[in-house]
């Protein structure tokens, strides 16, 4: 019996309009164009500056232009997942009020909470459902409103991270295409060392946690950037050795992006040539869930039918893992 695969049928996206740039930020905090340029490689961020406007407007731009990409009505989609740490609220899940804003109703909807990892664990999560066969068409979609937990007076988080949202649709196949394999792992004595301090259980809002500055991104960046650099190449090359695959036998790498120099070892460890590699880090930092599949969609035109692509990511949680597909179409 011919085996059936999730695979990746169309791509869409979201940027909010306004640029941050180093330049920018460079009137904000103490830093400078050239300390992010060498040791991140962003040039600028978006930022989603609109009143009212939170991650489920982003994302639901995202869905609409995936749905009119791929001519989807709503009412044909199974399920939604959305990957964010930054929710409109705590509850209810964003992936509902996304849904609620497309016209998707009649059917289920949750979030994934795995930060920088969250596309490629919602990915891995929702192949599931395509594969047992439960379901014919399912969005996934990688979503952060990153600039509503930064601390603009940190100037050893706030270069790092932007907004965006980007979303796929996964679809059956019988081809040899979609997604073939992933290897997802989570080491949770890595939450000490990248978290958000205040706002759930353990230390809920107050005057005190306002006041002391714990409603915003904390990270110890050598700490995180140590457990990057070898857990995100450890991960690529493990499924590369998996499927027997050379560096020759891979079109792309499409790496999650928080630093330029975490890309280049991910890459040197694959023994990957730089052009294979996927990089918008400098137009638009780090969009947490959103990064990867903003890449897809970023470098749409460049994929071919059949292409083999490994997917790698390592954020919050710790949370790491890749993921091996064979690109689903040509774009016309
Ligand atoms: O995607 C989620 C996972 N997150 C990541 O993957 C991020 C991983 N970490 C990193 O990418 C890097 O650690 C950072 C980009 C966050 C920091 O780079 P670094 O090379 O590790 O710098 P550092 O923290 O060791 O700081 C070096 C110096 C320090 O000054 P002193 O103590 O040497 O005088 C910092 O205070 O650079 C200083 N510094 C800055 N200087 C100018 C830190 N941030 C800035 C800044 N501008 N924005």
């Amino acid at each position: 019996m011919t085996k059936t695969r999730a695979v990746i049928t169309g791509v869409g996206a979201y940027l909010p309009e306004y640029r941050l740039t180093n330049d920018e930020l460079s009137k904000m905090v103490d830093t400078s164009d050239e300390w992010i340029m060498k040791r991140i490689g962003i040039k600028e961020r978006r930022i989603l500056k609109e009143e009212g406007k939170a991650t489920s407007d982003m994302a639901a731009e995202a869905v609409k232009e995936l749905l009119k990409k791929t001519d989807t009505p709503p009412s044909e989609i199974d399920l939604l997942i959305c990957a964010t740490i930054t929710p409109d609220m705590p509850f209810p899940a964003t992936a509902n009020i996304i849904a609620d804003k497309v016209g998707i109703h009649n059917s289920w909807s949750f979030d994934m909470n795995a930060a920088c990892s969250g596309f490629i664990f919602t990915l891995a999560t929702a192949t599931q459902f395509i594969e047992s066969g439960r379901y014919k068409k399912v969005i996934v979609v990688g979503a952060d409103m990153m600039s509503s937990i930064i601390n603009y007076n940190d100037r050893t988080t706030c270069p790092l991270f932007g907004d965006a949202a980007a979303a796929v649709l996964l679809e059956p196949t019988t081809e040899d295409l979609g997604i073939v394999d992933y290897i997802n792992r989570v080491d949770g004595l890595g939450r000490h060392h990248l978290h958000m301090k205040a706002g759930g259980s353990l230390l809920p809002a107050s005057t005190e946690t306002i006041k002391n500055e714990q409603h915003f991104v904390y990270q110890e960046g050598q700490a995180v950037f140590k457990a990057a650099v070898s857990s995100m190449a450890d991960v690529a090359v493990e499924i590369m050795d998996r499927h027997n695959l050379s560096s020759d036998d891979i079109a792309w790498l499409v790496p999650h992006q928080a630093n330029l120099r975490i890309i280049d070892a991910t890459a040197r460890r694959m023994n990957l040539n730089p052009d294979k590699v996927f990089v918008n880090i400098q137009k638009y930092g780090n969009t947490t869930a959103a990064t990867i599949p903003l890449c897809l969609w970023d470098f749409e035109k460049k994929l071919k039918k059949g292409d083999n692509i490994i997917l790698a990511a390592f954020g919050a949680g710790f949370t790491w893992g890749s993921l091996y597909l064979k690109w689903g179409y040509n774009t016309k």
